[in-house]
């Protein structure tokens, strides 16, 4: 719930894109925003008022002339009310509207009249997009100071593929959220590693373990909304990468060792987040053809080999990112994170108590650091992965 107490007011323009806009309405209001919608002639061609007063449970306006609005001054009144105003989608003509400063109907007389910030995503067939006088308006929207989002690439519904389709509903809330998220980690570089690790014990068969990634891929997604730069390396698991990180996808220990140590070569991450459960030990004799079992035959036998320890690496080298690492402990979790932060020499160590806490949304924090403990106390893994970004933004300025 990032935008508690946020109104954000969602003008919807003329396009196809507009039914995806009442989806968008949802998403913003499952984050714990207030919506107001206004709506132009041409976006009620595509998509009824009803449908958006439904979901926004609120009055949808059209019209600068409505008599809802107390003192007639629905173009101002609307706008005052916002934190934000969000056009999307945001056709050509209106982005050639705002652009030139016209106020010819109630949204773009909102957007002249505002004295909030003003989000488009934009959403029109791949020429209009490239078209020079729509390049003009981009232009100067941007000098204007007005936030894009996307649009992106991709299938249009006219039949052609190119720039222009709107970004998608989950890609808009993410760039509102991030909008109102305090730039802690502005200008940072932060590596992480997030999810299990997979070793391999003959070509179909392994041993991996219960991690779902959610914790990890929570903090990656924390970190690029307070505005660090983001590399995720992440063992096997399902979930999508979050806007703006890049992603390394890698399967065992050893691969997950070799991509973090080369991107601390190359890439030089200011900070190292530490959050996968790395698998200690791999199997020293994989088989490489499937182990049959055959009648009679005795069951095979497994020898294991030590995995490097990423974090206890990381933390080694002559000049190491600012390093937080995990422990997910199942008794005596501030006795064996204490423990483990000096014997992994890490200014940071974070501890959940696991292994309940696997595949959870929610859980409950513990800092160690050389100050003592203290706790970030139950909550989505989202929420808990702004407040240690915000924790982790505070060390590192101290
Ligand atoms: N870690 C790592 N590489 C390993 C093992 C662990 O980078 N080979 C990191 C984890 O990502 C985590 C921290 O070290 O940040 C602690 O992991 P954990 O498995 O709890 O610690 P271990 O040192 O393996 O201790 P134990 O399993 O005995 O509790």
């Amino acid at each position: 719930m990032n935008l508690v107490n946020r109104r954000i007011l969602l003008g919807v323009t003329g396009g196809v894109a507009a039914y995806k806009a009442a989806e968008l309405v949802r998403r913003l209001q499952d984050q714990g925003a207030t919506m107001d919608v206004v709506m132009t002639e041409a976006a009620t061609r595509f998509v009824g008022t009803a449908t958006f007063q439904a979901l926004s449970g609120r009055p949808v306006y059209t019209d600068a002339w409505d008599t809802r609005v107390p003192n007639g001054m629905a173009h101002i009144e609307l706008g005052r009310a916002a934190d934000l105003l969000l056009i999307a989608p945001c056709s050509a003509d209106f982005l050639a509207k705002i652009a030139h400063g016209r106020a010819d109907d109630l949204l773009s007389t909102l957007c002249v009249a505002r004295n909030r910030p003003l989000a488009v995503a934009p959403a029109m067939n791949r020429e209009m997009w490239a078209n020079p006088a729509t390049r003009r308006n981009v232009a100067l929207l941007h000098e204007d100071g007005l936030v894009f989002i996307g649009p992106a690439a991709g299938d249009q519904a006219c039949g052609e593929t190119g720039d222009g389709r709107m970004s998608e509903p989950d890609e808009i809330v993410e760039a509102v959220v991030a909008h109102f998220t305090p730039r802690h980690l502005a200008g940072r570089r932060v590596l992480l590693t997030a999810g299990p690790t997979y070793e391999a014990i003959d070509p179909v068969r392994g041993i991996t373990n219960r991690s779902s990634g959610k914790m990890g891929f929570a903090i990656a997604r924390a970190c690029a909304r307070a505005g660090a730069d983001v590399e995720l390396v992440a063992g096997p698991c399902s979930l999508g990468t979050p806007p703006g990180v890049l992603r390394h996808d890698v399967i065992s220990a050893r691969d997950m060792h070799g991509i973090v140590m080369s991107r601390c070569d190359h890439w030089t991450p200011d900070v190292f987040v530490s959050v996968a459960a790395v698998a200690d030990w791999r199997v020293a004799n994989p088989s490489a053809r499937k182990l049959k079992k055959d009648a009679g035959q005795t069951p095979p036998s497994l020898e294991f080999a030590p995995n490097p320890d990423i974090l206890a690496d990381v933390a080694a080298r002559a000049n190491p990112p600012y390093c937080v690492g995990f422990a997910a402990e199942s008794e005596n979790l501030i006795e064996h994170a204490r423990d483990k932060r000096e014997r992994k020499r890490v200014p940071l160590l974070v501890g959940n108590i696991g292994p309940d806490t696997f595949g959870r949304d929610d859980n409950v924090l513990v800092l160690i650091d050389e100050q003592g403990s203290s706790e970030l106390p139950r909550a989505s893994k989202d929420d808990l992965a702004g407040a240690l970004v915000a924790e982790i933004a505070r060390r590192l300025k101290g």
